[in-house]
This record gives structure tokens, sequence and C-alpha cells, in this order.
């Protein structure tokens, strides 16, 4: 079995190094303290909280197949040290599936069935490709969604134990951006050096593919447009930063990666790959 023999390529240290970060930033569902008092006591709010978590844990989900699903291509594709990432970025999606679990549990309420709310399970299932670079271009809409969202869960702090939860997924989601940025930046900068015709039409099939994404995402908004507007969280507002924060960062990935390959700048950094585009 070839797949086994190859041996992750220790000279990618941006690779190497968010692997170890991410290994010694792993954190558990049970460090959070639940038994501390809800904030949230009317049942219309939990009823309204209830449905707003149900694209947030079907996100977290989804993420958990999907990473999954990529880490034997990766290793197929002998990417072995994206590979290893990959088994962490799983890891932190597991972690978050659980949180909204548990939280769920702590308000006593589920998430919407599939025939109360299509649009989200559509939205989901548009991220699915088996290509790396077209799978990353994708979910950058549902990690920066996923990112906007838990600012917004932590500005509004309705409830301590859902700011913490929010605290430690923007912790993970950065990391997953910032994973994002360095695969996408060495994908162009390999295509720019090895053909530069093709990095124009790629990096124009990578946008369609996030308009595309992204264009499901409204009507998941709008489907909770008056639970949003209630709790203080204006849709329209967050449809379009979400949208700018996607494509400025494949942008900047696209971009990083044509320059490092004419020699006009550096390999980015770890931090500043996280934070790129935000
Ligand atoms: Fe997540
Ligand atoms: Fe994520």
């Amino acid at each position: 079995m070839k797949i086994y023999k190859v041996l992750p390529d220790l000279s990618k240290t941006r690779q190497m190094k968010i692997w170890h970060k991410a290994l010694r930033s792993q954190w558990s569902a049970t460090d959070i303290k639940w038994d501390t008092p809800q904030r949230i006591t009317s049942n219309h709010l939990k009823d309204q909280l209830g449905r707003i978590l149900t694209p947030v844990l079907m996100g977290e989900q989804a993420a958990l197949y999907s990473v999954s699903g990529l880490i034997p291509i990766l290793g197929k594709m002998s990417q072995v040290e994206s590979q290893l990432y990959l088994t962490t970025w799983a890891v932190d999606e597991a972690r978050h599936t659980e949180l909204f679990t548990i939280f769920y549990d702590r308000i006593d309420r589920q998430p919407m069935p599939i025939r109360r709310f299509p649009a989200g399970y559509l939205f989901q299932s548009q991220i699915v490709a088996e290509e790396p670079a077209e799978w990353l271009a994708g979910v950058l809409v549902s990690e920066v969604m996923a990112k906007k969202l838990m600012e917004e869960f932590r500005r509004l702090d309705l409830d301590p134990i859902l700011s913490d939860v929010a605290d430690g997924i923007l912790l993970d989601e950065a990391r997953h951006l910032g994973f994002n940025h360095i695969y996408l930046e060495d994908r162009f900068s390999d295509l720019h050096l090895n053909a530069e015709d093709q990095g124009q039409g790629f990096a124009l099939q990578l946008h369609r593919r996030l308009d595309s994404v992204l264009s499901h995402l409204q009507p998941v908004l709008d489907a909770l447009a008056t639970e949003l507007k209630d709790i203080g969280i204006d849709r329209i507002e967050i449809f379009d930063k979400v949208g700018h924060e996607a494509r400025q960062r494949l942008d900047k990935s696209i971009l990083a990666g044509r320059r490092h390959a004419e020699g006009k700048q550096k390999a980015s950094q770890l931090a500043e790959a996280e934070l790129v585009g935000a």
C-alpha cells in the first residue's frame, strides 16, 4: 500500500507548526462548568435560541463529516503534513458538535428537523467536495459564518456557558482559517511556478465555488429572520460581513501564493495566516 509509505515532509515547517499548535490547544467539553446557573429563563427565548442554534450544530456536524472525508484523500495525494493537521480539525469539529449537543440539553430544546429547515440542510450539502482546494474554498463560507456567529454570541452574552463555548470555538476556528490560508497559499505558489497559466483559471474556479456556497447561506438566515432580529443579530449585516471576509481571505491566499512564487514575498507566518482577511 503506497499511501502508508509516504512520510510527512518535515521541511513544511508551517504545516508542522500548525499541527503541533493544534495538538497543544486541545480541550474538552468537560472543561466547561455546565452547572453554572442559566441566564436565559424565558421559554420563548429558549425556543428561539433552539431554532437559531440549528444551523450551528448542523454546521459543526457537517464539518466533522467533511473534514473526516478529506483525511484519506490527503493521504492518497501524499500530502501527509496536511493529513496530520486535519486529524485535529476533525477532533475540533467533533468537540464543537458535542458542545452544542450538551447546550441543547441545558436549555431543554432540540434542533429543528430537516422538513422545517430545508435551507439549512441544503447549505451544508453544498460544502462537500473531494478536491481539497475546492473544499477549502467552500468551507471558508461556513467557517467564517461560525466565527461571526460566535463573535455575536460573545457580544450578546445571552448565557455565561454559551459565551464560554463561543470563546473556545473562536480559538479553534482561527486555526482552521489559518490552515485554509497556508494550504491555498502553497497550492497557488506551486501552480504559479509550474503552470502559471492555470493559476488564474483555478483562482476563478475557487471564487465561483465560494460564491455558489455563499448563495445558499442567505436562505438559511432568512428562515431565521424573526429569531435573529429578536435576539439582536442583524442578518443582512452578518451575511454581508461573511461574504466580504470569505472572499477577502480567498483573494489573499491566492495573491500571497503568487507573490511568494515570484519571490516578492515570504510565505505567511502562522499568526498572520490566522488573521489574514479578518
Ligand atoms: Fe466548528
Ligand atoms: Fe471549524
